[in-house]
């Protein structure tokens, strides 16, 4: 709780005051709302980023820093949501995968941590510089869902 509470004053220092207070309400819920609050402010984040990458946005290195770091205080929060006990309830997306593979999902999770805080690091200042970065951080999305998510559909 106290790593999500520091989550959540990262968050509201980063991102404003609104999802501050949007933090704060999850705090209050179980860990399988909290996962899922987590998730969506990163599918948010990764949206300009697709955007820029696809070409369909123009570069903005300060969105690009923001995304970043939603990204990586939601992994460093992440992990500590999946006590026993929630692995199912409340239309949880998370597969029983990270309870019998627990090293093998705090693995998937380092590394997209490690690839945020490398492109983080490198602050980019290019969208060329940008792209292997990202590109980067983003496999782990779907090297991650593929193993320990289930599809609602
Ligand atoms: C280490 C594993 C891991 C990584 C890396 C990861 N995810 Fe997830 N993601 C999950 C799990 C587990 C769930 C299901 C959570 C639940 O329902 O409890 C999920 C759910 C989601 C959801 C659905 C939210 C919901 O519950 O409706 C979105 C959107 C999402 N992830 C986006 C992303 C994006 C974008 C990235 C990469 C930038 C990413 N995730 C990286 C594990 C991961």
């Amino acid at each position: 709780m106290k790593k999500f509470l520091r989550f959540t004053l990262n968050l509201g220092a980063s991102l404003g005051a609104s999802l501050c207070v949007a933090a704060v309400a999850v705090a209050e819920h179980s860990p399988q709302h909290q996962r899922h609050e987590l998730m969506e402010a990163v599918g948010d984040a990764a949206k300009p980023l697709g955007g820029m990458l696809r070409g369909k946005m123009s570069f903005d290195a300060d969105v690009v820093m923001k995304s970043l770091m939603t990204w990586q205080v939601s992994a460093e929060a992440f992990g500590d949501l999946f006590p026993e006990g929630s692995e199912s309830g409340e239309g949880t997306e998370a597969a029983p995968e990270i309870w019998t593979d627990r090293a093998g999902f705090d693995a998937a999770l380092a590394k997209f941590l490690e690839d945020t805080n490398t492109a983080i690091a490198a602050k980019p200042q290019t969208l060329e510089a940008a792209q292997p970065l990202i590109g980067a951080a983003f496999k782990n999305c779907k090297g991650c869902h593929d193993k320990y998510r289930i599809e609602d559909e």
